[in-house]
């Protein structure tokens, strides 16, 4: 079972019977309503709709400081204290908009997890799961430019550290990097020019991301939704309507997740952010200790865990790269870790992994993960973080390029259900059009 059902909305009014056979826009809203979705989905099925709360909430908050802002070297920095503390609720939106961008990326991160868990990327979902890859680029893309705007020195260096890393490509072919960052920065360095199309590009892509989700959920609509057993939809038992039942199921979560969202809004505003970005930009002073947000730092630590510069900008690239790859790395015909132990145990080895990366990321290379002696000079030694996170990083790739392929045809999976409804009843069979009830028994 797959796609719409056909449509029950049947125009009642004049007005309404007009609007249906011009721009069936009322129909299209009802019948998404009324979309057959499994009964069994989980709490980790109410993040795609947090999301989108998270995007729609970064798009407001935005388009109201940018009536404040003003996308100058000289003034941007005091713009920005301005809406601080002299804009009616300026601190609330632009509290709001900062930590916003990290509950954004918490959501991400959570809701792709549950894509990897329960196989969701796999066939007939791999072009959902590619529109996903690359909301996801736009996001890194926003939040990085958006980060470069308050022109504090934590956003002035993080500008010249990421624009750096094409300069790489002068070691393919020279004078081609040096060109690529010349023209990326609209000059010979970070500078005004480079604000000014930052913020250009950090008020479009939101807009681009939004067009992208809606062919997300298209190509969610289109073989409807996975669910934890991985086992496709089959008939209409297995689904209720996704109103009210989970219209209701993702609100409960979104006002759950707005609580931790206002907690960091209200009692630690800056709790995620850097202190050096308190500090007006200075070309002249660079920061003793360069991190970029916490979202970005596994990726950070994989570039510094390769001293040579292309290959630990490829190796950065590349592993954002993989996701992409996912659907086709992926053997097991089985599609929940559910039914699949072992590969349990990888998954789970790669979220800790891809935490410690993040971890490292945000220390300094040379800092010692475990101190085994002294140098003459007082120096310590020992395992240091850049070796950690070297191994790390072969773990991360070997997850991706060597588990996941050979476990696929290797592994002997537990015993999969026929269909969704036999783990929810405990392997009764249920009478047709009893669904509604069997789901309020849980
Ligand atoms: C602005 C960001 C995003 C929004 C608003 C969004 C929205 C949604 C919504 C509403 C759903 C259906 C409900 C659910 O399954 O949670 C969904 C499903 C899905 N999303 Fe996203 N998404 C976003 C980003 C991503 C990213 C970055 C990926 C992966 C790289 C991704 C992969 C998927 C997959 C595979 C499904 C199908 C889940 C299933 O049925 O098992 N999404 N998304």
């Amino acid at each position: 079972m797959s796609g719409h059902p056909p449509s029950t909305y049947e125009p009642k009014t004049g007005i309404e019977r007009w609007l249906d056979a011009r721009l069936p826009i009322v129909r299209l809203a009802v019948d998404l309503m009324d979309f057959p979705t499994p009964k069994n989905l989980n709490y980790w099925w109410t993040f795609g709709g947090i999301l989108a709360v998270c995007l729609v909430t970064q798009i407001v908050t935005g388009v109201i400081l940018a009536m404040h802002y003003v996308p100058n070297a000289d003034m941007a920095f005091n713009s920005v204290e301005h809406i601080m503390r002299d804009v009616n609720y300026g601190w609330l939106v632009r509290y709001i908009h900062a930590n916003g961008a990290s509950m954004f990326f918490l959501a991400v991160y959570i809701h792709m997890a549950r894509g990897m868990y329960y196989g969701s990327y796999k066939a007939p979902r791999e072009v959902l799961w590619l529109l996903g890859c690359i909301i996801y680029l736009l996001m890194m893309a926003t939040a990085f430019m958006g980060y470069v705007l308050p022109w504090g020195q934590m956003s002035f260096a993080g500008a010249v550290v990421i624009t750096s890393l094409f300069s790489a490509f002068d070691q393919v072919i020279p004078g081609l990097g040096t060109a690529i960052t010349t023209w990326l920065w609209g000059g010979f360095a970070v500078g005004g020019a480079t604000l000014n199309r930052f913020f250009s590009l950090h008020y479009l892509l939101p807009f681009m991301i939004a067009g992208v989700v809606v062919l997300h959920i298209w190509a969610l609509h289109v073989p409807g939704n996975n669910n934890p057993t991985g086992v496709e939809v089959k008939s209409k038992q297995d689904t209720l309507p996704f109103h009210p039942y989970y219209t209701v199921k993702d609100g409960f979560a979104i006002v759950a997740f707005f609580v931790l969202f206002a907690w960091f809004v209200f009692f630690a505003p800056e709790a995620l952010g850097h202190v050096d970005n308190q500090t007006p930009a200075n070309p002249l002073v660079t920061p003793a200790h360069i991190v970029p947000e916490w979202y970005f730092l596994p990726f950070y630590a994989i570039l510094r865990s390769i001293p040579q510069k292309l290959f630990g900008v490829l190796a950065m690239f590349g592993s954002i790269g993989m996701l992409f790859a996912l659907p086709w790395l992926d053997t097991s015909k089985v599609k929940s870790m559910r039914y699949r132990p072992s590969a349990r145990i990888f998954f789970l080895l790669f979220v800790a992994t891809t935490v410690l990366l993040g971890w490292c990321g945000g220390k300094e290379p040379d800092d010692m993960v475990m101190t085994m002696g002294h140098t003459a000079t007082g120096d310590p030694t020992g395992f240091s973080v850049v070796w950690f996170s070297r191994i790390l990083a072969v773990y991360y790739f070997a997850y991706f390029l060597l588990v996941l392929p050979i476990l696929g045809l290797r592994e002997t999976p537990t015993q999969v259900p026929a269909n969704i409804s036999t783990p929810v009843l405990g392997g009764a069979a249920m009478p047709a059009g009893s669904a509604a009830q069997a789901e309020k028994k849980g």
